[in-house]
C-alpha cells in the first residue's frame, strides 16, 4: 500500500527536486501540496509550486497556498541561496496549475480528517502550517501516521552558528511540532549538507535534453554554485529530497533516537533543534534523527526519478 502524504514545501530548488521526487515514486501518494513562505515570500513560493507542477504535468495534485509569515515573527527569506524568484537558474513554465480555495491549514486538517487511511505529514519548509493546523485541530492527531520533516541538525547549521534555516524562520512553529507527541523524523543538515550532487551531475542530467532534465540540470547547477560561493559546500545539497527519499528507501539515512527541544528565546540560539545525545535530561526519546547518509544510494534514487520523469512526458512509460 502506498504512503500517503500531504508535502508542505516553499519551493525552493530542493522543495522542487522534494516534489518530483514524490511525484516519480511508485510507494508514495500525494494527497496534497501546501505552501508556505520560507525560501521566498508566500506569493513566490506558491507561484513556484504551480510551476513545477505545471513542468511535471501533475495538476491532478490539490495544491492550497498557505502562510505568507511565521506564527509570531517577521518572514526572513533565502534569496541568496534560491535567488529573487526562489527558483533561479531556469525558465519554468505556467504557473497554469489549478489550486484549491482554501487555506492550506484548513486543507491540512480537512484532508487528514477524511482520510480512511492515516496519513504522513512531510514539512520541508518553515514549519508555520503544520503548526498552526495542530494548535487549531489537535484532534488530527490520530490520524496522522508521523512528521518526516527537513530541519534542524544536531551537530550541523547554516542560517546562524546555531540553527538551521526552515526552524530559524519560525521557531514557535517548529517547537509545536517536534513536541506535539506524535512521531517525528527530523532529516536535518547533519544529513542533508552531504546530500550533495556534485556540478558534474547537474551537467549530466543537463546532457539528457528531456523535459524535465533540462530544466532540472541548469536549477542544480545554479543551486550548487550558490552552495559553494555562500557556504564553501561543493555540490547542491538537496535537502528536502532526502527527507523524500527516506520515505521510499529508508535505507539512505541511518537513524539515532533523541529528544529535540527547540530553543525559541536564545540570543545566539533562536531556532536550535536542541538534541539530548547523551540522555542527560532523562526524557523519552520524541524524534528519531537521520544522522549518516548514503549520498551514492540517494543519488541514483534523485537520478532515476529524473529519468522517470522525462520517459513519462516523452510517452515512452
Ligand atoms: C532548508 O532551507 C531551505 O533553504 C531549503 O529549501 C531547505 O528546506 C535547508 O536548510
Ligand atoms: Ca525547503
Amino acid at each position: 500500500m502506498k504512503t500517503k502524504i500531504i508535502l508542505d514545501c516553499d519551493p525552493g530548488h530542493d522543495d522542487m527536486m522534494a516534489i518530483m521526487l514524490a511525484a516519480s515514486s511508485d510507494e508514495l501518494e500525494i494527497l496534497g501540496i501546501t505552501t508556505v513562505a520560507g525560501n521566498q515570500t508566500g506569493d513566490k513560493t506558491f507561484e513556484n509550486a504551480r510551476r513545477v507542477l505545471t513542468l511535471i504535468e501533475r495538476k491532478d495534485i490539490p495544491l492550497a497556498r498557505g502562510a505568507d509569515k511565521p506564527i509570531i515573527r517577521e518572514l526572513i527569506t533565502a534569496p541568496q541561496i534560491h535567488g529573487t524568484s526562489g527558483l533561479d537558474g531556469a525558465e519554468l513554465p505556467g504557473p497554469d496549475a489549478p489550486y484549491l480555495d482554501c487555506h492550506a491549514v484548513d486543507f491540512i486538517i480537512d484532508t487528514v480528517k477524511t482520510s480512511p487511511e492515516k496519513v504522513t505529514l512531510v514539512p520541508t519548509g518553515p514549519l508555520t502550517n503544520i503548526g498552526l493546523a495542530l494548535i487549531k485541530a489537535p484532534e488530527i492527531k490520530k490520524n496522522i501516521k508521523e512528521i518526516v520533516l527537513m530541519g534542524g541538525a544536531v551537530y550541523d547549521s547554516n542560517m546562524t552558528p546555531g540553527a538551521e534555516f526552515n526552524i530559524f524562520v519560525d521557531p514557535e512553529a517548529a517547537r509545536e511540532v517536534f513536541l506535539c507527541g506524535l512521531p517525528v523524523t527530523m532529516v536535518g543538515l547533519d544529513v542533508t549538507n552531504k546530500s550533495l550532487m556534485s556540478f558534474a551531475q547537474a551537467e549530466e542530467i543537463s546532457g539528457w535534453g528531456g523535459k524535465i532534465s533540462s530544466v532540472v540540470g541548469p536549477l542544480m547547477r545554479f543551486f550548487a554554485q550558490a552552495n559553494l560561493d555562500y557556504f564553501g559546500i561543493n555540490g547542491a545539497p538537496i535537502h528536502d529530497a532526502l527527507t523524500v527519499a527516506t520515505l521510499i528507501n529508508p535505507a539512505v539515512v541511518e537513524f539515532e533516537n533523541y529528544f529535540v527541544d527547540v530553543e525559541t528565546r536564545g540570543e545566539l540560539t533562536r531556532g536550535q533543534t536542541v538534541a539530548d545525545v547523551y540522555g542527560v535530561t532523562g526524557k523519552k526519546p520524541n524524534c528519531r534523527v537521520a544522522m549518516r547518509v548514503n549520498n551514492r544510494l540517494f543519488m541514483s534514487i534523485m537520478m532515476d526519478a529524473v529519468k522517470k520523469l522525462d520517459a513519462r512526458l516523452a510517452g515512452a512509460v
